[in-house]
């Protein structure tokens, strides 16, 4: 299945978009803060608004990108957040050249097509050199009404059958904090994720 996502920016059926950072995010700059720090360069995949970014960037030391396929999502990006070292970029992550240190990734897994799974964790492998980091808040349970996805649902064990492919799972919670209509148990889990030597 394909999903138009500029015509959902456009017509603003998004409700995956929610004006802020993920509400864990000031928990894990913390947590992971000497990573964060380290990197030289920090790519965000489907990045949408940006939020999450440039929160990531104000810890940052290294250059930072937030990704996204749509362009309208970028030009909100682009309005809202700027700051040395900090860029946007419009283009497809399948197709995205590049090394990066850190990869920060927020319901961007659990929105590409089912089937490309495979492909989306070959393309983090190939983006994240030997050693460097995968940190992600992975939406694990969308617990849609009667719409199929995106996102689409995985769970953890799907996660560590991709990623363990290239990866090893360094760390692993579920978030203390998550937006208002996004809390129950088992939705969304935190992980860390180490490309393997
Ligand atoms: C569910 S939204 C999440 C956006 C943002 N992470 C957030 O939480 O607000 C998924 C985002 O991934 C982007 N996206 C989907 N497929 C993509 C791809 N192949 N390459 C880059 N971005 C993609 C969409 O345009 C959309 O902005």
């Amino acid at each position: 299945m394909s999903f138009d996502w500029s015509t959902r920016y456009r017509t603003g059926e998004t409700p995956w978009e929610k004006g802020e950072p993920h509400p864990e995010l000031p928990f894990l700059l913390v947590e992971h803060r000497g990573l964060i720090e380290e990197a030289g360069s920090i790519l965000v995949p489907g990045c949408g608004f940006g939020h999450d970014a440039h929160l990531i960037h104000a810890t940052a030391k290294g250059r930072l990108i937030g990704l996204d396929l749509a362009q309208e999502a970028i030009d909100q990006a682009e309005a809202r957040y700027s700051g040395e070292g900090l860029s946007w970029g419009v283009g497809d992550l399948f197709e995205w050249q590049g090394s990066y240190e850190l990869v920060f990734e927020h319901t961007c897994f659990c929105a590409i097509p089912v089937g490309r799974r495979a492909d989306y964790v070959a393309k983090m492998a190939e983006l994240i050199p030997k050693g460097g980091h995968l940190l992600g808040i992975f939406f694990l349970n969308p617990d849609h009404e009667g719409e199929e996805g995106p996102p689409f649902g995985v769970t953890a064990a799907e996660l560590s059958e991709f990623f363990g492919r290239d990866f090893e799972l360094i760390w692993s919670k579920p978030p203390s904090k998550t937006y208002e209509g996004r809390e129950g148990e088992g939705r969304e889990r935190s992980m860390l994720w180490q490309r393997r030597r």
